[in-house]
């Protein structure tokens, strides 16, 4: 039998080539759309107009399982629009997209997040007058689901939370913030807040996690530390999709680069094929804000990095 795509060879040993993980995606053509030998999201004709604007019309994209795939594009090409489609924050004018083969059109976020997918923020949502710990238990609301049982047999509701306690200050542990158990969000850098809303996610026990530009805003002492727990999500099995302006991380973490211009997809590929890829670099200067540093910004954020590891290592 000729077999074009490996879609019924049996399930790869890590590593040993096959159609799961980043092993999938090995001799793929780089196209957009092209599709996935086990895509754990698949979305179609997914557009959002506002107003006169286009910000989204994705024709076909798949998202490969158990692969850190990077979604890149200028400011305003509608990567954030597409993240709040895909999780229900945000609902388009057109188009259908499914988790694990099951739709997902007009489910609201947290029934998204309870099927396995969830997400965080460009700007973080940590709640500045809630402590960590508040802040993850509330990452875990939903979960099984406030139930009137629940709210009748007020035991079943205290183990729950307890389970809930357990689990975020395991997550606090793994994410070097269970000295900040009980600060309130607010007091912390950016960066940890970025951490907070990471660990946040994991709190639902998710498939996927979508993260809308970890690295922005996050101080260079934290990056390496950030980009490590990224990539313990994949090796624990889960599927990661990020919007990153930061091209080292790109390279750095990911298996697979979508690009978006003006709202749709524009390339896809490995990384090294896409970061030489003209139409992508065009896409950049044409539109893309990020001027390089001036001496004050670069001294500023030196300065910073040296305080925060100043900091880090007298909390020891
Ligand atoms: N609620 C809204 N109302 C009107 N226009 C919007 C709204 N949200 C987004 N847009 C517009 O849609 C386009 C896509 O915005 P989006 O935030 O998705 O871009 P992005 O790729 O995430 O950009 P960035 O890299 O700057 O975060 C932009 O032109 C933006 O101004
Ligand atoms: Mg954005």
């Amino acid at each position: 039998m000729p077999v074009e795509m490996p879609v019924e060879m049996p399930e790869s040993s890590p590593g040993g080539g096959g159609t799961t993980g980043a092993a999938g995606l090995v001799g793929l053509e780089a196209r957009p759309g092209v599709p996935k030998p086990d895509p754990i999201l698949v979305a179609d004709g997914v557009t959002r107009r506002f107003g006169g604007l286009t910000a989204v019309d994705v024709a076909h994209v798949e998202i490969q399982r158990g692969t850190i795939t990077a979604l890149i594009g200028p400011n305003g090409a509608g990567k954030s629009t597409f993240f709040n489609l895909l999780t229900g924050f945000d609902r388009p004018d057109h188009g259908t997209w499914s988790f694990n083969g099951t739709s997902l059109a007009g489910v609201p976020p947290y029934k998204v997040a309870r099927r396995g997918m969830v997400r965080t923020f460009q700007l973080t949502k940590a709640l500045s007058r809630l402590t960590v710990l508040q802040n993850m238990l509330l990452g875990a609301t939903g979960q099984r689901g406030e139930s009137f049982l629940q709210a009748i047999f007020p035991p079943l509701w205290k183990r729950q939370e307890a389970q809930n306690t357990v689990r975020a200050e395991e997550l606090l542990r793994r994410f070097k913030l269970d000295a900040k158990r009980d600060d309130f969000a607010g007091t912390m850098s950016g960066g940890q807040r970025k951490l907070l809303e990471m660990a946040r996610a994991l709190m639902v026990q998710p498939e996927m996690v979508m993260l809308d530009e970890p690295m922005a805003g996050v101080n260079p002492a934290l990056t390496q530390s950030l980009l490590s727990h990224v990539k313990a999500l994949r090796e624990d099995g889960m599927t990661v999709l990020f919007v990153e302006h930061d091209m080292d991380m790109v390279r750095d973490i990911s298996d697979w680069v979508i690009v978006m211009a003006q709202g749709a997809i524009i390339a896809e590929g490995p990384p090294d094929l896409i970061m030489s890829n003209d139409a992508v670099i065009d896409a950049y200067l044409g539109g893309h804000h990020d001027a390089p540093l001036t001496l004050e910004e670069e001294q500023q954020q030196s300065a910073a990095a040296e305080a925060e590891l100043t900091r880090l290592a007298e909390e020891r």
